[in-house]
């Protein structure tokens, strides 16, 4: 039996379920070259002043793009590292992947790292899988079937006010250009709620709101790759995503705000 039969029985079409069968399944392919790797010496690359590839990267998405064009010929597939991808964005339906979130944390060696893989019909996330290769955790969702960490299905916090609150949020890569606008978001969300973690992998921290280890997330200039599967996992354990304002989310759009649903409508009165 796989961990994700239970979560497979509960899609809504036979489609759905191929779909985030191929979804868990490469996921946990990738995530097993990254824990294989995790431990050995890295050949690390500058894409910006601060923003790292690793071999590893390249070596996940290699491996995700066979997979996917195997397992699903017809589908094209926007990857983190692979270039013109963001173009797919008019496609009907496209997989979107992050061969390894959380790159500056491999690099380092700390074990806070993902692989991140969803489907978006007409830019809608059908299927997510999120899998943390050294915790052994997978995280998957798909539309109307729930949010599963392994074997259970995950729901988010009902915490109802912002001091009992763990928020999460990123720094963007181009922090030179953002300094001003990341301090104002956090000297308004800091002192106002439990406290906050800046954890280093945006898909992690979705997956983490969605089985209720944080009550709340926010974090500008996110790709899709970072978020499109978190935002199922999320909405699907029955949080909400939105923009600073409380406009709907898309992972197109350089803001997003995720929550346990009960705290939304706080968190959006400090940030917008
Ligand atoms: C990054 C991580 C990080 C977030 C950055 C992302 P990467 O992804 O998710 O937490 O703050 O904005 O780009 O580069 O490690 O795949
Ligand atoms: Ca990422
Ligand atoms: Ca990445």
């Amino acid at each position: 039996m796989q961990r994700f039969d239970r979560a497979l029985h509960q899609c809504i079409s036979l489609e759905r379920q191929r779909f985030l069968d191929v979804a868990c399944a490469t996921a946990l392919a990738a995530g097993q070259l990254i824990r294989d790797r995790f431990h050995q010496p890295h050949d690390i690359h500058l894409k910006g002043a601060i923003d790292l590839v690793t071999e590893t990267d390249l070596a996940s998405e290699a491996l995700i793009l066979d997979r996917l064009a195997k397992l699903t010929p017809d589908i094209p597939v926007m990857a983190e590292e692979s270039s013109r991808s963001l173009s797919l964005r008019s496609q009907p339906q496209y997989w979107v992947v992050d061969p390894l979130d959380g790159t500056t944390n491999f690099a380092h060696g700390v074990p806070h790292i993902a692989v991140s893989i969803a489907l978006l019909e007409n830019e809608l996330p059908k299927v997510g899988a999120i899998y943390h290769p050294l915790l052994d955790e997978l995280y998957c969702a798909s539309l109307g079937g729930g949010s599963w960490l392994n074997e259970d299905r995950v729901q988010v916090t009902q915490t109802p006010e912002l001091i009992s609150a763990l928020v999460a949020t990123g720094f963007p890569y181009d922090i030179e250009h953002s300094l001003l606008t990341v301090l104002r978001h956090l000297s308004r969300v800091l002192p106002r709620v439990r406290d906050i973690r800046r954890a280093g992998a945006a898909a992690l921290d979705l997956a983490y709101v969605a089985c209720g280890r944080l009550d709340g997330f926010y974090e500008i200039n996110l790709q899709p790759w970072d978020t499109a599967a978190g935002w199922l996992l999320v909405e699907e354990a029955g949080g909400r995503l939105s923009t600073f304002d409380d406009s709907p989310y898309s992972p197109f759009v350089p803001q997003l705000l995720a929550s346990n649903n009960r705290l939304h409508s706080a968190l959006v009165q400090l940030l917008k």
